[in-house]
């Protein structure tokens, strides 16, 4: 089996600038991962193609990020018992409320944790992981824990330094 890693998907190469945070913040967490674009709708046997053989090699945690009907995030948990995070994405005429139900109204069973619409989610979605991951790797809830005690001091030095 390879090094542990988490999957981040997403339906199209226009999700990209978003999922990019998720991507952001497992390398700065020192976390692997793979990045594949691929569509519940447009490829769905590539999508589960690709799930059951991540699976296999070690995937520990599956992100996935779609718009619009998005039902990624749906479509990988029908194929692991890994946990799944949905990010759902602002693509379409309705400012992400559509992908925000397609991906957090998953039947009893199937659960996918669905994070924020948009930049923040994605975010979330690699934190999230890290924290999965960190219940049993002692190193990488170290590097959680580091990174929350960064960001509290950059907001202590902002109020620190505001200037009105
Ligand atoms: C979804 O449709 C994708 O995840 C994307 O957010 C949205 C629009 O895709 P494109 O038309 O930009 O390829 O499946």
């Amino acid at each position: 089996m390879s090094t542990p890693f988490v999957a981040i998907l997403m339906g199209s190469d226009s999700d990209l600038p978003i999922m990019q945070a998720t991507c952001d913040v497992l390398k700065k967490l020192d976390i692997a991962y793979e990045v594949r674009i691929t569509s519940a709708h447009r490829t769905p046997e590539d999508a589960k193609k690709y799930v059951v053989d991540a699976d296999k090699r070690g995937c520990l945690v599956f992100v996935a990020g779609a718009g619009m009907a998005a039902h990624l995030a749906g479509a990988v948990a029908a194929n692991t018992v890994k946990p799944v995070i949905g990010v759902p994405i602002d693509a379409g005429s309705m400012g992400g409320i559509d992908a925000l139900l397609s991906t957090a109204q998953m039947p009893g069973g199937i659960p996918v944790a669905t994070v924020a619409i948009g930049k923040a989610g994605a975010k979330n979605a690699g934190y999230l992981a890290a924290q999965i991951i960190g219940v049993t790797d002692p190193d990488i809830r170290n590097n959680l824990i580091q990174e929350r005690a960064e960001n509290a001091q950059a907001i202590r030095d902002k109020n620190d330094n505001i200037n009105i």
